[in-house]
């Protein structure tokens, strides 16, 4: 699907992005041209780009992997 027409970005193009480093709608500005024009797209890019950082870090670190701050024990 088409985020941003003005430079024909697809969530495709979003998610190749985020998993060549990108993980601001800063990066993706510059990368892609995503909300460079007219802006209507910002909303929609932000919410795609929210939805795949979300999903980098579940690849990134599944629940079993996860780091978790060390648990204080009962004394
Ligand atoms: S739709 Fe993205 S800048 Fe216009």
């Amino acid at each position: 699907m088409y985020i941003c027409l003005c430079n024909a970005v697809t969530e495709k193009d979003i998610h190749q992005a985020v998993c060549e480093g990108a993980c601001s709608m800063r990066d993706l500005r510059q990368q892609l041209g995503v909300a460079s024009q007219c802006g209507r797209c910002a909303t929609c890019a932000k919410a795609v780009l929210d939805q795949e950082m979300q999903h980098a870090k579940v690849v990134q670190y599944p629940m079993h992997q996860h780091p978790r701050p060390a648990l204080k024990q009962a004394v």
